[in-house]
């Protein structure tokens, strides 16, 4: 059995197309069970069982090289101001809060997990930090903001169109002018190159390519490495009629 799992997976790295169905096949099982109160729970009890479970306070792409990197993204636009009223989403623990705090006039930080909420909270003495539950995917963006980040959680959405509504949902949040950081894991090499990713938008280039294509946003800078896309885009006035 061993030996043919391990065959099976060398089969799997070198015939670009059974990979490509393979990766397939599982990104419609995992489109066809996502919903947002299993997305929920399924989080709720990963966050229940462990504090960081990402490992946020380490260096690495999910930790800190990759927020001083974002930040340094933020930095470059906003020429030493505040951003004044700014919007964080999926603040998980207030790791990324932290460094956007001192970024921001004030800071509304969201997330729908309960567990993860309180923690950020008790972090530390926040003084224009307000921690509330939302979910991105069921509710619309809590007023209008002059910066918007969500970083690595529409790499949790596995449907397209909740990827197109969160996107719709952000876009309303954002002023003319504002900004909106998204942050996605890239995913496999299949995901950048087959067609069936394209539409299913797998992977964070896909997701930054997504949100690229709609015509009221204008894509100011991306930054990636082999794990990670970053992309900061600016709200543009669109004329009536020609948004996508
Ligand atoms: C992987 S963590 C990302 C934390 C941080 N934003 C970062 O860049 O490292 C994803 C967080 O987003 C939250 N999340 C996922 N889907 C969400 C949704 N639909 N609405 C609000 N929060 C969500 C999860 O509970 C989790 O805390």
């Amino acid at each position: 059995m061993a030996v043919d799992l391990r065959r099976m997976r060398i089969i799997l790295r070198n015939v670009a197309w059974l990979r490509s169905l393979y990766h397939f096949a599982r990104a419609l099982t995992a489109a066809a069970f996502d919903t947002p109160a299993r997305s929920r729970s399924k989080l709720d009890r990963l966050h229940s069982v462990s504090t960081d479970v990402w490992q946020y306070s380490t260096v690495g792409q999910s930790g800190k090289d990759r927020f001083l990197r974002e930040s340094r993204m933020l930095d470059r636009v906003r020429n030493g101001q505040l951003f004044p009223r700014a919007l964080e989403i999926g603040c998980h623990e207030g790791a990324f809060t932290e460094y956007l705090a001192s970024r921001c006039g004030s800071l509304i930080a969201v997330d729908f997990s309960p567990v993860v909420l309180e923690r950020a909270r008790h972090r530390r003495n926040w003084e224009n930090v307000e921690f509330q539950n939302f979910d991105l995917r069921t509710e619309a963006v809590p007023g209008t903001f002059d910066l918007i980040v969500a970083t690595s959680v529409l790499e949790t959405y596995y449907r397209p169109g909740d990827v197109r509504a969160a996107k719709e949902r952000l876009i309303a949040g954002l002023r003319t002018g504002g900004y909106l950081l998204l942050g996605n894991v890239r995913g496999n090499d299949v995901f950048e190159s087959s067609r069936w990713a394209k539409w299913l938008i797998r992977g964070g280039v896909r997701t930054s390519n997504c949100f690229s294509a709609d015509r009221r946003l204008s894509l100011i800078t991306q930054e990636m490495d082999d794990l990670y896309v970053d992309t900061l885009f600016h709200r543009r006035d669109a004329p009536e009629g020609s948004t996508r």
